[in-house]
């Protein structure tokens, strides 16, 4: 079955996905407090791929043309996908090792939040500037 596609402005696709980005991480930590070990290696891996495509999509088209503009922001959001990264794989060993402290957590996700927000706020002003708010066509998943 194909994921209905949607006409979204870049802000709307960017709003969107940090927040099934978010969802689906706070579905990952109740399924690793409820031990529920299959749900919580699947919930990962969907987690992992999506973050995974979001940064590329972002680093390819985005990030590139917003590096022209303020490069010093464009560098301090990648820098903090790096950051994210490797948080991610922090977390995936956790996950593997069945021992995911809530400290690693709460950092993780404030770390995420930090990230879309600035983003959020940048990314449509920018937009907006540059006059590239124009619908772009999205998957949207429902997982
Ligand atoms: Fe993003
Ligand atoms: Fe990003």
């Amino acid at each position: 079955m194909t994921s209905p596609t949607t006409k979204l402005s870049w802000t709307e696709y960017q709003a969107h996905e940090h927040a099934r980005i978010e969802r689906l991480f706070i579905q990952l930590v109740d399924a690793f407090r409820a031990d529920a070990r299959e749900d919580t290696q699947a919930l990962w891996k969907v987690l992992e791929d999506t973050i995974a495509a979001h940064f590329a999509v972002e680093e390819r088209h985005v990030l590139p043309v917003f590096m022209r503009d303020d490069e010093d922001e464009a560098r301090a959001l990648r820098a903090q996908h790096d950051e994210i990264r490797k948080g991610l794989a922090e977390l995936g060993v956790a996950v593997q090792l069945h021992c995911l402290r809530d400290a690693l957590a709460e950092r993780f996700i404030a770390a995420l939040r930090e990230h879309a927000h600035r983003e959020d706020v940048l990314m449509d002003q920018w937009l907006r500037r540059q006059g590239l708010a124009a619908p772009v066509e999205a998957q949207l998943a429902h997982p």
